[in-house]
């Protein structure tokens, strides 16, 4: 029994001893197998327990288990220590510079939408005008009233709005540009509008509630509609060739008179029907007429002197177009596999 003892308390404090020698998690593993393991110098001594007599078996029991939980619990304490020291080391030697460069991982492209707008607007640059922009949310005076759709006005219905309240709603078109900008500048007035639209519209391969669409708008004296066609001929060749015509068919649209709806010779077939203008030859792409001489009073420009034209161009439309896109949605979705054809 008190060889027992004196083993035992040899066995700690040697092993205390060489605990606090440690400096890694290795040295705790190699230290673990050389005092708990299978053949460890702990084991060996509770083995020595089996030459005990009956009678002292209980307390030698009783000793052997605090001096090991003892140990364990000086072993658990180091370990732990061990790995703290370790993973502090490991994140500070794994510090990383983020202000080094890296390597290239390719750049982005502009979006297609992006693409066309910029077309378009470029060639009406090169013939003189200037570009303006505005809000999205929107003034039901700027969007209907002042374009002469009051409220009521059944035309209202074919552009199904979303309202904020009862005064103010998401633009339904960019014609209220056309207002914005006749209130704050005097004619001559040469300007395209760019922009996005919202209607309640559900979504499916021609139709999105929200799209885009450039809005023109000239004033000046003995501006006539001449000058409209000569203009949206100009624009047509520019963008899908010289070759391309325009068609002007009548329309009604409350803000100009005479109001036409513009169709272009398809860009797939050049005119001799296909599955693109559904036979037709003729693809719909803007409409366009003088503006109404009390739109011209409504924002204090005096119809007797001046006169304009005005055009709202659908963009979804023309690029789909321009880049051969068959689903509207892809437009919106930003697939990257979709948007990397057209670096
Ligand atoms: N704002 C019209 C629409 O969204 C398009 C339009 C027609 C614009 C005639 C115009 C115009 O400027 O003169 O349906």
């Amino acid at each position: 029994m008190s060889d027992l003892r004196e083993s035992l308390n040899k066995t700690r404090e040697e092993f205390e001893s060489k605990i606090k020698e440690i400096t890694s998690s290795a040295d705790i593993e190699s230290l673990r197998v050389e005092y708990f393991g299978k053949k460890g110098k702990l084991t060996g001594v509770l083995r020595g327990m089996g030459s005990l007599k009956p009678e002292e078996r209980p307390e030698a029991g009783k000793m052997v288990n605090e001096v090991r939980a003892k140990m364990e619990e000086v072993f658990a304490q180091t370990q732990s220590k061990m790995k703290a020291m370790e993973s502090a080391h490991k994140l500070k030697r794994e510090v990383i510079d983020v202000t080094l460069p890296t390597s290239f991982s390719g750049a982005g492209s502009r979006h297609p939408l992006n693409m066309a707008i910029d077309e378009i607007c470029d060639i009406f640059l090169g013939l003189g005008y200037s570009i303006g922009e505005g809000p999205e949310v929107e003034y039901d005076k700027y969007n209907f009233e002042l374009l002469r759709l009051p409220k009521g006005h059944p035309a209202r219905d074919t552009q199904d709005t979303f309202y904020i309240n009862e005064n103010i709603l998401l633009r339904t078109q960019t014609s209220p540009m056309q207002i914005r900008i006749m209130e704050n500048q005097k004619p001559p007035i040469k300007v395209v509008c760019p922009g996005k639209v919202y209607r309640q519209d559900t979504l499916d391969a021609t139709h999105s509630p929200v799209f885009h669409q450039i809005e023109g708008l000239v004033v000046d004296k003995g501006v006539t509609m001449g000058d409209l066609v000569g203009s949206l001929q100009l624009f047509a060749k520019k963008l899908f060739g010289e070759k391309t015509e325009i068609r002007l068919r009548p329309h009604h649209f409350p803000f100009t008179e005479p109001s036409v709806e513009v169709d272009l010779t398809c860009w797939k077939c050049g005119g001799c029907g296909c599955n693109v203008c559904k036979g037709e030859g003729w693809i719909e792409v803007l409409g366009a007429g003088m503006v109404h001489p009390e739109v011209l009073e409504n924002c204090g420009i005096d119809s007797n002197e001046y006169s304009g034209f005005a055009f709202g161009i659908g963009v979804e439309r023309t690029a789909m177009g321009r880049y051969g896109i068959d689903d509207i949605r892809l437009l919106y979705e930003n697939d990257v596999r979709f948007l990397k054809q057209f670096k």
